[in-house]
């Protein structure tokens, strides 16, 4: 199929979101409405002018539905409702029109993998006991050991602990256990079973049907399991990867990315082409296998597009960027994909930080997120990184992570404090209260917030702004081929159609090389590319 292929007649892409520039809002730490210091919809929509001028082509939301909150929203109690924290379904229909009329489109996130421990399908799994149909909608098994006491097979949760929960089964009575591959209020959903995709159908139809653009698939990879659940193999520790994701995965994993999950896609694939307006899907699917594993996702009858966390995970090392590069177009060469590009999320620490922090870990995330952008396919920025945030320390009486709590490691609320907007104490134009919101902006944000930072000549803001509206320019017509190029074991250099471009991850300055220079995340004083810098050319 040449579905992916933009129509070279025009210069428009084929689909909408195949070189789009999506936004990822985080809901609660993006804009607050009404004082309560957690954001929320109609904090967005009035927010959305901020994202149309920065240049953006979408914003994904992460989950805004009913839900305890648990894992910020990641645990859902109501997949067809809004949280009261975040608004109402008039607010959700608001800000879809909204955005739609200022020319942008909306990504929603859908959690196929396990509902809140609120849902009423979990509450009454828990009401009606061993063997019923209700408990058949979830995970749950008999303990082993002669009492049933011990868990029923071995494997842990991603945010630490067994990833099994016991239950009563009677009053005082030790019962069954059920399946968490997250905290223990995320039951684990059977995907065996059909009444599993007939609601996520109807979810999904609810959500298009009221106007989406498209869908952020929550762990993608971990709906179906290996038939018998049976005990994983460990290997080798995953090493230190700046991600609980990838942290405490082994080698043998019978909980992820098992062939049968693919069928769910295809049959999403169908329910999007039902209804017109290019709907598209994006999966959050952490494979470690070979870069094909990945490339499965996006086959023609599958989703749209897979979150490529190899770039993330890269290290500050040209060698190391070069690979994922080659190695990404290599993968999807037989299913006619086109990749996807990420720096930062909601997960992860963020960019700065991660190369470094301070000045050089700031131009690091600047060259990083500029050669991102010259990149062929979509590009997914986080809020804040926009702004030059760094990941902040939070005290640990704020914080809010599961994985914080099962484990007493920092967790990932660092990436998720409150943006600033304006002003020179906190909550820095968030919202109207006065106070510090959920978790407390530092004091330091003052000349990193959004108005401090427009019109600066020199701020990310408007590296961010000019970088995507010089994108404009080429993104569409500049096309999908990326020829590396050797300008030393340093720099990443690549030709793309009339574009060049160069990243000097090295400690030495070099010469820039030819042609006009039309965007650079630093300066280049006397015609040299300095360290930590990158630069794109005519
Ligand atoms: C989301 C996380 C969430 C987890 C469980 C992830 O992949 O991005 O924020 O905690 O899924 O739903």
């Amino acid at each position: 199929m040449t579905q992916h292929h933009p129509d070279r007649t025009t210069g428009e892409p084929a689909h909408w979101w195949r070189d789009a520039v999506v936004y990822q809002v985080y809901v609660r730490s993006f804009a607050d409405s009404d004082g309560d210091g957690i954001g929320d919809l109609p904090g967005i929509t009035s927010r959305l002018p901020y994202l149309r001028d920065l240049g953006v082509d979408a914003l994904w939301l992460t989950p805004f539905y009913t839900s305890p909150q648990h894992d910020h929203g990641y645990d859902v109690a109501d997949y067809r409702d809004v949280d009261p924290l975040f608004g109402t379904l008039a607010d959700a229909d608001e800000l879809v029109a909204r955005t739609h009329e200022l020319g942008l489109r909306l990504i929603v996130d859908v959690v196929p993998n396990h509902t809140s421990n609120e849902h009423a399908w979990f509450r009454a799994a828990l009401e009606a006991g061993p063997g019923s149909p209700e408990r058949a909608r979830y995970l749950f098994r008999d303990g082993r050991g002669a009492d049933g006491s011990e868990p029923p097979n071995n494997w842990q949760s991603v945010f630490g602990g067994p990833a099994w929960t016991r239950v009563e089964d009677g009053p005082g009575e030790a019962g069954q256990w059920y399946l968490h591959l997250f905290d223990s209020t995320q039951p684990d959903l059977d995907w065996r079973n059909p009444e599993v995709g007939d609601l996520f159908e109807d979810v999904l139809r609810f959500w298009l049907e009221r106007g989406v653009d498209g869908f952020r698939v929550d762990v993608a990879h971990g709906l179906l399991k290996e038939e018998g659940l049976r005990d994983q193999v460990r290997g080798d520790e995953a090493g230190d990867a700046p991600h609980a994701m990838v942290e405490r995965v082994v080698q043998d994993e019978p909980m992820w990315d098992q062939p049968e999950v693919h069928e769910v896609y295809r049959r999403w694939h169908k329910v999007l082409a039902d209804y017109p307006g290019d709907r598209m899907s994006v999966a959050e699917a952490w494979t470690r296998g070979t870069p094909g594993a990945l490339a499965r996702y996006v086959r023609d009858d599958e989703m749209s597009q897979a979150f490529n966390f190899a770039w993330l995970l890269a290290p500050w090392s040209a060698g190391a960027f070069a690979e994922v590069i080659t190695t990404t177009f290599a993968s999807l060469e037989d299913v006619d994909a086109i990749p996807t590009w990420v720096l930062s999320n909601h997960d992860v620490v963020r960019h700065t930080t991660r190369y470094g922090g301070g000045p050089q870990g700031l131009a690091r995330a600047r060259a990083a997120t500029l050669t991102m952008l010259a990149l062929p396919g979509a590009s997914y920025l986080y809020q804040g990184e926009e702004l030059g945030l760094e990941q902040v320390d939070v005290e640990p009486a704020f914080r809010q992570d599961p994985s914080w709590f099962r484990t007493g490691e920092p967790g990932r609320d660092g990436c998720r404090v409150p943006i600033p907007w304006s002003g020179s104490e906190a909550p820095f134009g968030f919202g109207p209260g006065t106070d510090q919101p959920w978790i407390p902006q530092p004091a330091t944000w003052s000349p990193l917030s959004v108005a401090a930072q427009t019109r600066t000549a020199g701020s990310t803001l408007e590296l961010y702004r000019s970088a995507l509206a010089t994108r404009r320019t080429f993104a569409h017509t500049a096309g999908d081929h990326v020829e590396m190029l050797d300008l030393g074991e340093d720099v990443l250099a690549f030709h793309r159609g009339p574009l060049t471009v160069a990243l000097n991850c090295g400690t030495a300055p070099v010469p820039v090389p030819a042609g006009e220079v039309i965007a650079s995340s630093g300066d280049l004083p006397g015609g040299v590319l300095p360290p930590d810098t990158a630069v794109w050319l005519r």
